[in-house]
């Protein structure tokens, strides 16, 4: 018999990213050059470092042997405590001062899995997340897929600017919504897709705005730094988390992901007391643990220096390329041609705001002349939520992560062509 199958609601929601289809298109043409995919630098992938740290963890048989095994679910305890000690140093916080926030620290396949668990033990159909605008486009999508809805919060130079945040607290107030709001989520350094940090001094009102519109249930933080590490001068600001002195509102998400490698797929959060259980109560459906293996792995890594000597290299490349992404950009995008781009401090995107008439998303025409020249850019309308309003069709994300030099200039004369052929803008 040859029934149809009946699909879970979520499974209906979570339709499939955009993105994937883009990537292929750009992967199965060698002549493409892709300004789009978020992927870190080849050029400085962590080889000989990896290769170093698994012959040492694999020659210690008793410490391969726990390694190969499995692990617990909250992740190996020795890489949780170190985690806590670079973070009260990163912190300036007092040796010893953050030692029971090992138990509450969960380590997670990549942080994306922790956005995913953590969508999953907070959001019902309906529930409300309030999100920079624009935002991390898989986290929409994960919103997207529980049923509830991301509303989007105006940002400036300094990220999510908190009067904005305010009057549309002050809005689903009025509506009498504000119970269902559950998330405020910001990725504090670096934004992807704008490349813009939280200014340091909105970090503490951030939670003190989070504590006072907290009236009908606690209203959390969820703070992204997957960029944290990346910023070119090697100094950030203390975290939105270090502002939160009863450590019952931000949740601190991070990965290795950006400052090491995507391929070990290892991030982790500490987490709010009352939230660790029920995290890890779903993570054991999951998976019961990530992968252990890469957890040894990394406890080596971080141990003898090898790694803030690896992010220090990367900072100085990442700059270097972002030096000459800006003046391709400068050269080819000449100042009549009314295009802004960002100028960021760290992380590996510029975002691109054209003149408003011009329509940068799928099936419109700079997205159809970019790819027919050979350069392909992340649509910006699929980095906004679609409430409070429609998204705007005027921005596009760039990388300047993988692409090298004389890419990251062709890229940029391409689509500057691009975009003077559908718009006779001499550029
Ligand atoms: C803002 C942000 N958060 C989280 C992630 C997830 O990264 P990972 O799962 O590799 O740690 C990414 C990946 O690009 C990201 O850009």
């Amino acid at each position: 018999m040859n029934s149809s199958l009946k699909f879970s609601a979520i499974s209906a929601r979570a339709s499939e990213s955009p993105i994937g289809e883009m990537m292929h298109r750009a992967l199965s043409d060698p002549k493409m050059i892709s300004l789009a995919a978020g992927f870190v630098d080849n050029e400085t992938l962590p080889i000989e470092l990896t290769a170093r740290a698994a012959a040492e963890l694999l020659g210690d048989r008793p410490a391969a042997t726990r390694a190969l095994q499995y692990g617990t679910n909250q992740g190996n305890e020795g890489l949780r405590e170190h985690l806590i000690d670079r973070l009260e140093r990163s912190e300036g916080a007092a040796k010893g001062s953050f030692a029971e926030l090992s138990g509450r620290l969960v380590l997670t396949q990549g942080s994306q899995q922790m956005l995913y668990l953590l969508a999953e033990v907070l959001l019902d159909p309906g529930d409300i997340v309030l999100v920079e605008a624009p935002t991390y486009f898989v986290f929409l999508d994960v919103v997207k897929a529980r049923g509830a809805r991301s509303i989007g919060i105006a940002c400036d130079e300094g990220g999510m600017r908190l009067d904005a945040l305010e009057a549309v607290l002050g809005e689903i107030d009025a509506r009498g919504e504000l119970g269902r709001v559950k998330l405020i989520y910001t990725v504090s350094e670096h934004n992807n897709p704008t490349g813009l940090s939280l200014a340091d001094d909105r970090r503490g009102p951030l939670v003190e705005i989070a504590k006072r519109w907290s009236r009908r249930s606690r209203i959390l933080i969820l703070e992204d730094s997957a960029y944290r590490g990346l910023t070119f001068s090697g100094t950030e600001p203390a975290s939105v988390w270090s502002h939160d002195s009863d450590r019952d509102r931000v949740i601190l998400a991070r990965t290795f992901s950006k400052t090491l490698s995507p391929g070990l797929r290892c991030g982790y959060a500490v987490l709010p007391e009352d939230l660790v259980a029920p995290v890890l109560a779903l993570k054991g459906s999951h998976d019961f643990g990530s992968a252990h293996f890469i957890q040894g792995l990394l406890e080596v890594i971080l141990r003898d220096g090898s790694y803030e000597r690896h992010v220090e290299e990367l900072r100085r490349s990442y700059r270097a390329k972002r030096d000459v992404m800006i003046q391709a950009l400068e050269e080819h995008f000449g100042t009549g041609s009314g295009v802004r781009w960002t100028n960021p401090a760290g992380g590996i995107y510029v975002w691109l705001t054209f003149p408003a008439e011009v329509d940068t998303g799928r099936g419109g025409l700079l997205m159809e002349r970019s790819l027919a020249e050979g350069v392909m850019y992340v649509p910006g309308d699929l980095a906004y939520p679609r409430e409070p309003i429609d998204p705007p069709r005027n921005h596009a994300r760039l990388t300047f992560g993988v692409p090298r030099d004389f890419e990251l200039v062709e890229g940029t004369r391409r689509l500057a062509a691009a975009f003077a052929e559908c718009f006779a803008i001499p550029v």
